[in-house]
């Protein structure tokens, strides 16, 4: 979808549909009332007759409105003006463009970016709204005969802004918003996609199409051997039953001065976890195709970030391989030297997220981070704890959580930090290797961070457990994108200023 941005008068549009918020009780927002004035108090009168009354999820399509150059009108609930939080904001955005698309407007004109969020300014209200526009537009259907499933579909938003004085501000959260939606875009499309087609080396293939779309995009691919060699056992000992080929994708992308050190992304890329011989049970396997989300997230991070050309220094690394039974796979009990020299014992092959983190991390410190970042669907304990609204954060640096929970608040991507004390390394051991790779039923997403811990104790580290977030199950199944907004909001929160 494309987006722009203006200011200007509603009645003053040429449009196939303006976009204003009304408000609980009964009350116009200040664009609803310019409407409201030079159509002979047609919102007004609206309003009395009680179709609607400005509570949230009320919405109301006019038509022929006089004094209007638009064709239509539609009118949203936006609630208490007091109430309107950030997910109020967001909610409200997305409940205008799922009524929007039951017309046939191609293209609109929304005035919401007007309504006041508290602590929010001008650049956040268009982001977000481009933003929430872009995911409620998104449809995945490449594997579909029919491309569309309407006749017209929407196909452009103006984002309109209280005064001129404000465009610059929209202009660049115009840039942020697309780069950002297009990295979003990217990941969900990478996730949805089936794990026949999304195969490590479809996700390999993908990481050199960002290096050919963009200069600063350096890729490289490790294949099996070159695993081998770098002593990777347990990344290896997890493709062992798949007759698909493992990859270790790397991604440089230089935006800042050689010397600056680089933030590293590792992102989980198991692109089909059966669970090994330990077999998940055949409910719902099916989505297990998203067990790769933390490497999409890491590809669509990327992405926006060169987009936007950020003076930063990032690196991605993605383990990518396929979890599945066979004659060659892993056994439980079957023990593994890691990169790092330590052993692991696998108790469980479905435990097998942290089996590849662990030498993806080991790897990462070879380019002398300033702070290591690694995203996976790692546990359905972090589901049971937090359900599909927060990413568990577990991390080994105060200052790193923080600086992640503040972009994941700012996005509305929000994570949730878990303790990782030592009390509960001891689950870990083992009585035959250095460590077991799990660490029993209590407290699941933390011993899993625990194991992570033992890899990265050379750096400032933070882990995001998305389990819960990634991807959502029922009417609307399939991908969501997060955390790309989480991970961008991290990275641009690091640009010098100016
Ligand atoms: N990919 C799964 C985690 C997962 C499960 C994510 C369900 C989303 C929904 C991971 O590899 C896994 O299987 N974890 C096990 C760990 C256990 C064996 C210690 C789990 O959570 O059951
Ligand atoms: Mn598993
Ligand atoms: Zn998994």
């Amino acid at each position: 979808m494309e987006f722009s941005i203006k200011s200007g008068n509603p009645e003053k549009q040429r449009s196939a549909c303006v976009i204003v918020g009304v408000l609980e009780p009964r009350k116009l927002t200040p664009m609803a009332k310019a409407i409201d004035g030079s159509s002979r108090k047609t919102l007004s009168k609206v309003m009395r007759r009680g179709d609607i009354n400005g509570k949230t999820g009320d919405a109301l399509i006019l038509h022929n409105v006089p004094g209007m150059l638009a064709d239509r009108v539609i009118l949203i609930g936006c609630g208490r003006e007091r109430d309107l939080t950030d997910r109020q904001y967001r909610t409200i955005v997305d409940n205008s463009i799922r009524c929007l698309r039951q017309t046939g407007a191609a293209e609109a004109t929304t005035y919401l970016p007007e309504l006041n969020v508290k602590g929010r300014d001008c650049y956040w209200k268009v982001r977000q709204a481009l933003e929430v526009a872009s995911n409620a537009t998104y449809e995945f259907r490449e594997f579909k005969s029919k491309k569309h499933t309407r006749d017209r579909v929407l196909r452009r938003l103006t984002l309109m802004v209280p005064s001129r004085r404000d465009l610059r501000a929209g202009e660049r959260a115009l840039a942020d918003g697309r780069a950002i939606a297009n990295g979003i875009r990217l990941a969900r499309d990478l996730a949805n996609r089936p794990a026949n087609v999304c195969t490590p080396s479809h996700l390999a293939a993908q990481a050199q199409e960002l290096a050919r779309a963009h200069k600063s995009i350096k890729v490289r691919v490790m294949d099996r051997a070159a695993m081998h060699k770098l002593g990777m056992n347990s990344l290896l000992s997890v493709a062992r039953g798949s007759h698909e080929p493992p990859k270790l994708i790397t991604l440089e992308y230089r935006g800042a001065k050689r010397k600056t050190r680089p933030i590293v992304l590792v992102g989980k890329g198991i692109t089909f976890d059966s669970g090994g011989i330990s077999i998940k049970p055949a409910q719902a396997m099916d989505e297990m195709k998203f067990d790769m989300c933390g490497a999409a997230s890491v590809l669509g991070a990327v992405s926006a970030i060169a987009e936007l050309g950020l003076p930063l220094h990032v690196i991605g690394i993605i383990p990518s391989t396929e979890n599945m039974p066979g004659g060659g796979a892993t056994k439980p009990g079957d023990i593994f030297t890691s990169m790092s020299g330590q052993t692991v014992e696998v108790l469980n092959t479905d435990a097998e997220g942290r089996l590849i983190l662990c030498d993806a991390l080991t790897y990462s410190e070879r380019f002398h981070p300033a702070a290591v970042v690694d995203i996976a669907t790692l546990t359905g304990a972090c589901v049971v704890a937090l359900g599909n609204h927060a990413t568990g954060l577990l991390s080994n640096h105060n200052a790193l959580a923080r600086d992640l929970l503040n972009a994941g608040d700012t996005s509305g991507d929000r994570a949730w930090q878990l303790p990782l004390w030592d009390e509960y390394q001891k689950q870990l051991d083992s009585p035959f290797a250095d460590i077991a790779n799990i660490g029993g039923r209590e407290a699941g997403t933390i011993t899993a961070a625990c194991f992570l811990s033992r890899f990265a104790k050379k750096f400032h580290w933070a882990h995001l457990d998305i389990a819960g977030t990634a991807w959502t199950g029922g009417k609307y199944k399939g991908a969501t994108g997060r955390p790309v907004p989480l991970l961008v909001q991290y990275l641009l929160d690091r640009c010098p200023a100016g």
